[in-house]
Order: C-alpha cells, then sequence, then structure tokens
C-alpha cells in the first residue's frame, strides 16, 4: 500500500491548521515537514518551533525532513509527540551513523535522504540500520520544482538491495510528484511519495490531494 505525506512546505503558513484538516480528511498518511537552513540549502522554511506548535493538533504522524547542516545538536527538538520519522541528509552530516542512532534514541525512527547527483553507495553501510530511505527527486530547497527522472533508476536499485539483503526499510520519494508522474515512481518501488505543490497550492487541495489518493490505490495492488 502506498502512503501519501503531504509537505506543507507551499502551503498558507497564517493558515497551517486548515492545511492539517486537508491532510486528514484527503487521505495523507503523514505530514512532511521541510526544515531548511539557508546554508545546506539556499532557502529557510520554519524550524522546531513551528513544529512543536503543530503536534497535537492532528493525529496524523509528523515526517520530519532535515535540510540543515551537522543536524546533531539539535535533533531532540524535532520530537513531539507526533513524530515518527527524523531525516537528515547524509551530505549533511560527517558522522552519518552516529546520527542515525541518536535519533533512534531519542525514539523516532530514522531516516536518510540523498540528493539526486548523490550515488546511492553512499547509504551502503546504513541500510541495515535506516527505516526510511528518502530519494530526493529535486534538488533539496524549495517547492514546485519539476521531477528527476534519473531518480526512478535509484528507487529500483534500493529496491532490489532491499530484498536482497532482506532488509525492511521503506522507500520514500520527495519532490515533482504529480498524479502523471506517481505510477512511475510507485512502480519503481517507493512506498510513501511526498505531496506538496501539486496537491497545496492547487485551487481545491482537498480535491487535489484526494485524486492522489485515488490514483495511489489504483496503481497498488
Ligand atoms: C524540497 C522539499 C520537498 C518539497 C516537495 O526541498 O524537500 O519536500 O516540499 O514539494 P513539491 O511536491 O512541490 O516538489
Ligand atoms: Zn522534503
Amino acid at each position: 500500500m502506498t502512503q501519501l505525506s503531504l509537505s506543507i512546505l507551499s502551503a498558507d503558513f497564517s493558515d497551517l491548521r486548515k492545511t492539517l484538516e486537508t491532510a486528514k480528511s484527503g487521505g495523507a498518511d503523514y505530514i512532511h515537514m521541510d526544515v531548511m537552513d539557508g546554508h545546506f540549502v539556499p532557502n529557510i522554511s520554519f524550524g522546531s518551533a513551528v513544529i512543536a506548535s503543530l503536534a497535537g493538533k492532528t493525529e496524523l504522524p509528523f515526517d520530519v525532513h532535515l535540510m540543515t547542516e551537522e543536524p546533531d545538536d539539535i535533533l531532540e527538538r524535532y520530537v513531539t509527540e507526533n513524530t515518527e520519522y527524523i531525516t537528515v541528509h547524509c551530505e549533511a552530516c560527517r558522522h552519518l551513523d552516529r546520527v542515525l542512532r541518536r535519533i533512534k534514541s531519542l525514539g523516532a525512527k530514522c531516516g536518510v535522504a540523498l540528493n539526486p547527483a548523490t550515488h546511492p553507495a553512499a547509504l551502503d553501510y546504513v541500510l541495515d540500520y535506516a527505516d526510511q530511505i528518502l530519494v530526493m527527486s529535486v534538488n533539496p530547497g524549495f517547492g514546485g520544482q519539476s521531477f528527476i527522472p534519473g531518480v526512478l533508476d535509484k528507487i529500483r536499485l534500493y529496491s532490489e538491495m532491499r530484498s536482497e539483503r532482506g532488509l525492511n526499510f521503506k522507500i520514500a520519494a520527495d519532490g515533482g510528484i504529480n498524479t502523471e508522474n506517481m505510477r512511475s515512481v510507485i512502480e519503481a518501488g517507493a512506498d510513501i511519495l511526498t505531496v506538496g505543490s501539486a496537491a497545496v497550492s492547487a485551487p481545491d487541495p482537498l480535491s487535489a490531494l484526494r485524486k492522489f489518493k485515488e490514483v495511489a490505490d489504483a496503481y497498488t495492488e
């Protein structure tokens, strides 16, 4: 069953409760929180204070995506009653293994993201430990960018490695996903699709998200 993680990055920040309601009514499985520090990526979005204030306002779990340099010292700030995953970038962590173990020790599931140009082998030695591999299908930093088709091979490769090694990590895809390209992403092996502007910036976000849900259910056996 393919799951949907609704990114609030392109939502109306003055009315985030409404986006949480849309996520729930539209059938999203997670709320995807894109934290950007202006260093690892050029943009600044929001941080732990916003995430903490949204905790307890929805039943949906949070899927926190940290696009921040060396997140080690601040990880606990992202642990809330809703936090399920905390995902860090392999390119941003000098000691990736230690960061992942810290996330787990804080009681959250750990995810690792990799940029489109990063070789999939960069995660070879953490695959048996990570709970989620987040394959970036755009260069991180902004919502509303176009999907990079070359990353489908990376999703296929992780799906094969998971079967060969008998592992259980989830494969998530993030960036530029719409109802036209989502089938190829699901067929490549993704379990979780991050949905941003194609739903939240649509004229009617709720019906746009419901369409994603319908298509995801139709393509999933
Ligand atoms: C990009 C973010 C994505 C983004 C997805 O840096 O990590 O989660 O918000 O948004 P769309 O679907 O608009 O690409
Ligand atoms: Zn993201």
